[in-house]
């Protein structure tokens, strides 16, 4: 009897690409989206990959906790991805009580019907932002938290305490947090990729909206950094790499194989690259000459921060395996598939 996966925020960019590898490593898949930060081309996308008309997608809000039991009541779901939340840092200092709110309450309402329905497996969509500037590079599961420097990183840190909170006091549930470091890319197809609404935060869209000429100059935040080159550093791990990671957490669970009722894992190639070599290797996989600029440090930014991801390696047998100049191509496939479109 297949296993059934509830992907919630499924419609979105990393959402999208869990559930294709989801449905490839044979799962069934719901996959639940308010659409608030995303339109259906993703989801078209994924049928496109899979070949599969028939995924199940409803549109609903996770806020919504008769929606939310609703769900749960309808269908026969043995584990939840839970990627519904709002998460531009920016956005979230501005108007902390939406992300608290929202993202709060969302994964509340879901571990509460995943527990009464009899799911057991929760697995969460965390984040390297935990880990702030860390101290030590690099940086494993142990390595400690930080205060977050925005209400989107300290709902991240808040839904790792709600779900571990959860796991220790109700034994219907049990739970993995996966932390990501920078997920970039897209998927080989070029049928889904990343999709952010109005004027992009993270480096790479802006790079690729750059090069398309949607955008007229790439800033570069920062060249005096204590780094070899001036600029951060981070762990950018391809979106496919990523997606299969999931696959890997999600079999761990289903598959009784937990050590221990609450895991983490680091989610990240443990290379660093700096934004330089990024913008570098972008132009040379891509045989392209972009239009950026040095301009000052972005307030909030880490210096650096990348993975030692030999736990994951280890625990998960995952490994991220794409090389960086196939994935900087293939976000230039997607922005370039994408402006066909318009
Ligand atoms: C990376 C580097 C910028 C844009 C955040 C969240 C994390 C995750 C990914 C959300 C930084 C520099 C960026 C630009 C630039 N979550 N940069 N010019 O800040 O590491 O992580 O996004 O989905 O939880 O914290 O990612 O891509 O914004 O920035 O120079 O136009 O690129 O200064 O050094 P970040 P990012």
């Amino acid at each position: 009897m297949k296993k059934c996966v509830l992907v919630s925020g499924g419609a979105g960019f990393i959402g999208s690409h869990v559930t294709v590898e989801l449905i490839e490593a044979g799962y069934d898949v719901i996959v639940a989206d308010n659409m608030s930060n995303c339109d259906m081309t993703c989801f078209e996308g994924v049928k496109k990959i899979t070949g599969r008309e028939d995924i199940p997608f409803v549109k609903m809000d996770f806020c919504d906790a008769v929606a939310t039991e609703l769900l749960f009541t309808t269908h026969e779901i043995d584990a939840v991805i839970h990627f519904a939340g709002f998460k531009a840092v920016g956005e979230s200092v501005n108007e902390p009580l939406k992300y608290y709110k929202n993202n709060l309450e969302s994964f509340i309402n879901v571990i509460e019907s995943a527990k009464s329905h009899g799911c057991r497996n929760i697995l969460f969509s965390s984040s390297a932002t935990v880990y702030g500037e860390p101290d030590k590079l690099p940086v494993t599961e142990e390595s400690p938290r930080k205060p977050a420097t925005s209400p989107y990183g300290n709902t991240k840190q808040m839904c790792e305490d709600i779900l571990r909170d959860s796991v220790r006091a109700y034994s219907a549930i049990r739970g993995i947090a996966l932390r990501y470091f920078n997920p970039i890319g897209a998927h080989p197809s070029a049928l889904i990729g990343e999709l952010p609404r109005g004027v992009p935060n993270n480096l790479v869209p802006f790079i690729t909206q750059t090069a398309i000429g949607k955008r007229e100059c790439l800033y570069v935040f920062g060249d005096d950094y204590p780094t070899p080159d001036g600029s951060c550093q981070r762990d950018f791990i391809d979106v496919v790499d990523l997606a299969k990671a999931h696959v890997f957490a999600v079999s761990r669970m289903l598959d009784d194989k937990m050590k221990k009722e609450y895991e983490i894992f680091n989610i990240g190639t443990g290379k660093p690259f700096s934004v330089m070599e990024l913008v570098n290797d972008f132009q040379k996989a891509n045989s392209l000459k972009l239009n950026y600029r040095m301009a000052p440090r972005r307030p909030g930014d880490v210096t650096a921060i990348w993975a030692d991801p030999t736990l994951a390696n280890e625990e998960l047998g995952w490994k991220a395996e794409r090389d960086i100049m196939d994935t900087l191509t293939a976000a230039w496939a997607w922005e370039k598939h994408l402006a066909s479109k318009e």
